[in-house]
């Protein structure tokens, strides 16, 4: 087990009332060419928190970032759109606010503040948010009481609203989202209901060498698909084609498929494919007889055949974690795969948890996520905290013993 939320508090823990809450959310969402949101699920997922906060009488100032600006000039990632959606979910006034250090924010805060609630700029029109600025930080702690981080998908970052600010706060805690997020990837190593099955996908196995290392050991089954399964089906000297291969991953897929063999567990790996000439190319599309691919062609989805296959065996299981997409799901022609294991897991009433990042998006695409136990919000962060890693907006939240040293390795 992983320290979790050990030695941290959760918003619960604070007398909110009159006091300014600095809440940094990750409302970092998707968004078209017209700035139009595509997917809100981190705002929906943030709700809980300020409400609560919001309920219990708080100033609340919201802080995100949003996209990856270079300057405060990159416009198209303005808060704007953010801030008006979240004040309709609210229905409270959300005033956006271009200088954080301006009388603005302080004239609000101290005014009778009624129905209302500050959202910052982007955090990342600053330099300083990437830089871990204490200067910036310096500037926050200026008007806040208490710090709550409930941003999962930027906990990974070690950036000034992640970590300078609260390593300067006396009050700091975690939001109801944070609490969600690791008591749910938490319980994928802590007495999960057997069956246990991984569907791991994407493009490289690189990639997932060390979420694989951790579930070796608690998982019954591994799922592989996505151009994953290339460099494992070559490992077995498996005909790929011109798929994409990890070349220097192939000894380590191969002792992995032993080392899975060894100890008595199930991997499942393509029996067919869907295929075609070129990325892109929807013209020459085949479905393949077995899970050999012909020279001239590349694999771009799992075949029927495996989809049936993967689909039994997810059927069956009690808990499912699955990361990464089972083909290039954003092209209709190669969506099959992913979509299929986002339905059949739609259809299982055991704990079934996506990562986030692509699959989460997958889910949210097929129709299927709120028949899901858990899609998390973080792509990097939900990985980096499987793999056992410490992530940084959590460590600097947790009371330490003064003989605690900080690079101790985690337990899972
Ligand atoms: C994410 O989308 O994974 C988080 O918001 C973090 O964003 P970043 O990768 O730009 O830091």
């Amino acid at each position: 087990m992983s320290d979790g939320l050990k030695g941290i508090k959760t918003v619960r823990d604070f007398e909110l009332k009159g006091k300014t809450v600095f809440l940094r959310l990750d409302l970092n969402v998707p968004m078209d060419k017209e700035g139009n949101i595509t997917d809100e699920t981190r705002i929906t997922a943030s709700l809980p928190t300020i409400k609560y906060c919001f309920e219990k009488g708080a100033k609340i100032i919201i802080a995100s970032h949003l996209g990856r600006p270079k300057t405060s000039a990159d416009r198209q990632y303005s808060m704007e759109p953010v801030a008006k959606r979240l004040g309709e979910l609210l229905d409270l006034e959300v005033v956006l606010m271009e200088e954080p250090d301006s009388e603005g924010v302080k004239h609000i805060l101290y005014g009778p503040m009624k129905n209302q609630i500050i959202c910052l700029e982007n955090l990342r029109f600053d330099q300083g948010e990437v830089e871990n600025s204490t200067e910036l930080a310096v500037m926050w702690t200026s008007y806040a009481d208490i710090y709550i981080n409930d941003a999962f998908g930027a906990s990974h970052r070690a950036h000034a609203s992640i970590s300078a600010l609260p390593e300067m706060m006396q009050e700091k805690g975690v939001g109801f989202l944070i609490e969600k997020e690791i008591k749910m990837l938490d319980g994928l190593f802590d007495k999960p209901q057997k069956p246990y099955i991984a569907v791991l996908g994407g493009s490289k196995v690189s990639d997932k060498i060390p979420v694989i290392e951790k579930l070796i050991n608690v998982v019954d089954g591994f799922v592989i698909g996505g151009a994953m399964a290339y460099t494992f089906l070559k490992a077995q000297g498996v005909e790929v084609g011109k798929s994409l291969v990890e070349a220097d991953k192939l000894k380590y897929a191969k002792e992995m498929i032993e080392r899975i063999e060894a100890r008595g567990k199930t991997l499942l790996l393509p029996v067919d494919h869907i295929t075609s000439q070129a990325f892109g190319d929807t013209k020459n599309i085949r479905v393949t007889t077995n899970h050999q691919i012909k020279e001239n062609e590349i694999g771009l989805d799992i075949g029927p055949k495996t989809i049936e296959l993967y689909k039994k065996y997810l059927a069956e299981a009690k808990t499912v974690f699955w990361n990464g997409p089972m083909g290039v799901f954003e092209t209709t022609e190669f969506s099959k795969g992913t979509f299929a294991i986002a339905e059949v897991m739609a259809a299982n009433p055991g704990t079934m948890i996506v990562g986030g990042g692509d699959s989460a998006a997958a889910a949210e695409i097929s129709g299927f996520a709120d028949k899901m136990t858990h899609i998390s919000t973080g792509g990097g962060a939900s990985l980096e905290y499987l793999q056992g890693e410490r992530l940084p907006g959590l460590e600097v939240l947790r009371k330490r013993k003064q003989s605690e040293s900080s690079t101790s390795t985690p337990t899972f």
